[in-house]
């Protein structure tokens, strides 16, 4: 269903929504081999790449000339880092699949920042994505673009709100290990995407999606309503969330 120029789909559960959005990314590169699809990490994740190992594992598809490109990465974790979203995506995707290590890009959050914002945007601006795949923070951030009185629209660095540390914190083994910067794309990277789907999952999620369903006010306090600016945006909302939201 449309509202504020979204399109809201409903699913059983979450397990429904990773393979829906699995099929969608599978479906992205069966139509165009060298498609390139911007990624996201975070546990709303885990499952749409597990399913998509799945599936890509039994129908033969191949990413081996496809690009991939990550949304964010925390400072000063190296690559090879247990937390690092660059280790994220090697354990739960690249892996398992034929990829090219020389077509996916996940921003390194270890070098200066002038090279690590120059060559993300470089990649950015090089490799159009079909397709970009966001998960939404309790906060309302996508990417790391954390609330702000303005949009940021490019690549930069970002200070993390605690309430996102605290977040993130159960992957880590204390709050002081939690990285307090960031670098992600801008909004306006985000939107340069053909496509957008995002994943919703998990209670604390609901205030972003009612900001997403109420009204059409977009507002850089929620970032994530900065959505209802792109014409292609799939939502996907599993049952539970979509009543308490009234959406249903
Ligand atoms: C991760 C990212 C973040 C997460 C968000 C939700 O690359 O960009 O915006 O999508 O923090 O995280 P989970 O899925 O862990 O609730």
């Amino acid at each position: 269903m449309l509202r504020n120029g979204i399109n809201f789909i409903v699913t059983k559960d979450h397990e429904e929504s990773c393979s829906l959005v699995a099929r969608s990314l599978a479906d992205v590169v069966l139509r165009d081999e060298n498609a390139c699809l911007g990624l996201a990490t975070g546990g709303s994740m885990t499952g749409v790449y597990a399913q998509l190992v799945l599936l890509s594992k039994a129908e033969g598809i191949s990413f081996g000339k496809a690009f991939t490109v990550n949304l964010d990465e925390y400072l000063g974790l190296e690559p090879t880092h247990s937390q690092s979203y660059h280790h994220y995506m090697e354990h739960h995707l690249f892996r398992h699949l034929d990829f090219d290590q020389g077509q996916v890009f996940v921003p390194n959050g270890t070098l200066s920042q002038k090279l690590m914002l120059g060559e993300f945007q470089e990649f950015l601006a090089s490799h159009p994505r079909d397709i970009q795949l966001l998960g939404v923070g309790s906060n309302g951030h996508i990417g790391f673009n954390e609330p702000a009185p303005f949009f940021s629209p490019r690549a930069h660095i970002v200070t993390l709100e605690e309430k996102t540390r605290q977040d993130n914190r159960r992957f880590f083994n204390d709050l002081a290990e939690v990285p307090i910067q960031a670098v992600t794309m801008g909004i306006g990277d985000i939107l340069d995407a053909e496509r957008i789907v995002m994943v919703i999952y998990g209670a604390s999620k609901l205030k972003a999606l009612k900001a997403l369903l109420d009204d059409e006010k977009v507002d850089p306090m929620i970032p994530c309503t900065a959505l209802k600016l792109h014409s292609k945006v799939d939502v996907i909302v599993p049952r539970d969330l979509a009543q308490q939201a009234e959406l249903l």
